[in-house]
C-alpha cells in the first residue's frame, strides 16, 4: 500500500553514534543501549540487531513484552528489563532469558520463591534509588535491604544500578545534586562489596551523564537518546558530534488555491490574507503528528520551510506553500530531518510541541512504516 508517510532510519547513523559514545568514554566502560519504547520510536528489533552487530552486547527495555520482542527479532545479547516484570510472568522471563531489574524487596522475595519453584536461578540487577524518587530501593534503606539478599538463594545479583535525575544540567545546585547522587551510589556499592557481593556490572549514566560525568560511568554506561543522534540538552552538542538517525517524511497529497478570506481546517483558525496555495499532507495526529503543531510547526518542501496552516487533523495536515516556487502535488515533504541544507530537528519540533525530543520520537505512531537504510558519510 502506497501511503507515502514513512520514517526512514539510517542504520549507519546508529552505528556512528555508538562509535562516538565508545570513543568519548575511551572504551573504558561497556555500553548498554536503551531501546525501550520501540527504540524511542525507531523500531527496537532492527535497531538492536544493528547495534549488536556494532559490538553492543547489553540492551535495556522497559517491559518483559519489549524484551520478548527483541528475542523474536533474533537478538542474543543480554536484555535488561528496566521498569519491572510481573512475578506471574517469571516463566516467560526465564524462557526468553531476560534479566529483570529489581527495585523493591517484596518483589525480590516473590521472584526468589517463584524461581525456586521452577528450580531455576534468576540473574537480576538491583536498583537503588539515590534521589530520583522513582524506582529503586531507597538509599537510606539500602543496608537493611542488602542484609536480606543472602537469604534469596535463587537470585544471582549481576548488576547494581541507579538513575540520575538532572545529569544534563550545568546549574551549580543541580550539579551538586548529581554529585550527591553519585556519592550515595558509591556508598551503596561499597556496602554491597563489604557484604561479599561484587556485581559484574555497575551502572548509573544515561546519555547526559555519559557525556558530562566521567565518575558516573563505572563499568557500563546506559545511553538512549544519544544513540539515536540527539543530545538531551543543546549545550551537550559541543562535546560529542552525533547524527540523527530518523527522518520522517511524506508527500503532498493535494494542492489548491485558497483565495484571500478563505480559512483552513477545523475551526478556521488559519485565514488566508492573500491568495494562498495550500497543500494537504497525508499525516495527522493519529500518526503522532501532534495537534500542538497546528499553526506552529514548519516542514521542508523543495529545500524551503513551509508553515502548518490551521489545525492538524487526525489523518491530514495542511501547509501553506505559497512561497515555495514550482511546488507540485507529489513533492516530498520532510516533517523531521534533513532536506537540502536545512533540517527540522526533534529538538525544534519539541519546542513547537512544548515537550522534549524524547516525546517527539516516541510519539511517531505505529501507522508510520519504518524503513531502514544505509546512508554512509
Ligand atoms: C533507567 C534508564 N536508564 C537510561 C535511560 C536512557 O536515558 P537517555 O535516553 O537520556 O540516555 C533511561 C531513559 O529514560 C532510563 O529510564
Amino acid at each position: 500500500m502506497g501511503r507515502p508517510t514513512i520514517a526512514e532510519i539510517d542504520l549507519d547513523a546508529l552505528r556512528f553514534n555508538a562509535g562516538q559514545v565508545r570513543e568519548w568514554i575511551k572504551g573504558e566502560a561497556e555500553i548498554l543501549a536503551v531501546v525501550k519504547a520501540d527504540a524511542y520510536g525507531h523500531g527496537a528489533g532492527p535497531v538492536a540487531r544493528e547495534l549488536e552487530s556494532a559490538g553492543v552486547n547489553i540492551f535495556g527495555v522497559a517491559t518483559g513484552e519489549e524484551g520478548r520482542e527483541l528475542r523474536h527479532a533474533g537478538l542474543s545479547a543480554t536484555v535488561l528489563v528496566l521498569a519491572g516484570i510481573d512475578p506471574q510472568d517469571l516463566g516467560e522471563v526465564i524462557q526468553s532469558d531476560l534479566t529483570p531489574v529489581l527495585f523493591d524487596l517484596d518483589t525480590a522475595r516473590l521472584l526468589d520463591l517463584q524461581a525456586g519453584n521452577l528450580r531455576k536461578n534468576l540473574t537480576v540487577h538491583l536498583k537503588v534509588d539515590t534521589g530520583m524518587s522513582r524506582l529503586g530501593i531507597p538509599w537510606r534503606e539500602w543496608e537493611a535491604a542488602v542484609d536480606v539478599l543472602p537469604s534469596l538463594k535463587n537470585l544471582k545479583i549481576e548488576g547494581l544500578m541507579s538513575h540520575l535525575a538532572m545529569a544534563e544540567s550545568e546549574a551549580p545546585e543541580d550539579r551538586a545534586f548529581t554529585e550527591e547522587q553519585i556519592r550515595r551510589f558509591q556508598s551503596c556499592l561499597e556496602y554491597i562489596g563489604q557484604r561479599g557481593m561484587e556485581p559484574r556490572y555497575v551502572h548509573l549514566a544515561n546519555s547526559a551523564a555519559t557525556t558530562l560525568w566521567e565518575k558516573a560511568r563505572f563499568n557500563l554506561v546506559r545511553p538512549g537518546l544519544m544513540l539515536y543522534g540527539m543530545h538531551p540538552a543543546p549545550h551537550l552538542k559541543r562535546y560529542i558530534s552525533l547524527r540523527p538517525a530518523l527522518c520522517w517524511k511524506t508527500k503532498i497529497l493535494s494542492l489548491k488555491r485558497a483565495p484571500a478570506g478563505d480559512s483552513v481546517s477545523y475551526g478556521g483558525t488559519y485565514k488566508c490574507s492573500t491568495d494562498n496555495l495550500i497543500a494537504t499532507l497525508p499525516v495527522g495526529y493519529a500518526d503522532g503528528y501532534n495537534r500542538r503543531l497546528s499553526n506552529r510547526a514548519e516542514v521542508l518542501v523543495r529545500g524551503k520551510r513551509a508553515r502548518v496552516a490551521g489545525i492538524v487533523c487526525m489523518d491530514l495536515t495542511m501547509i501553506d506553500v505559497s512561497q515555495i516556487p514550482d511546488v507540485q502535488a507529489g513533492d516530498e515533504v520532510v516533517l523531521l530531518g534533513k532536506q537540502g541544507t536545512d533540517e527540522i530537528s526533534a529538538v525544534e519540533m519539541a519546542g513547537w510541541m512544548e515537550t522534549i525530543p524524547y516525546e517527539v520520537l516516541c510519539g511517531i505512531g505505529k501507522r508510520v512504516p519504518r524503513r531502514y537504510l544505509r546512508r554512509k558519510g
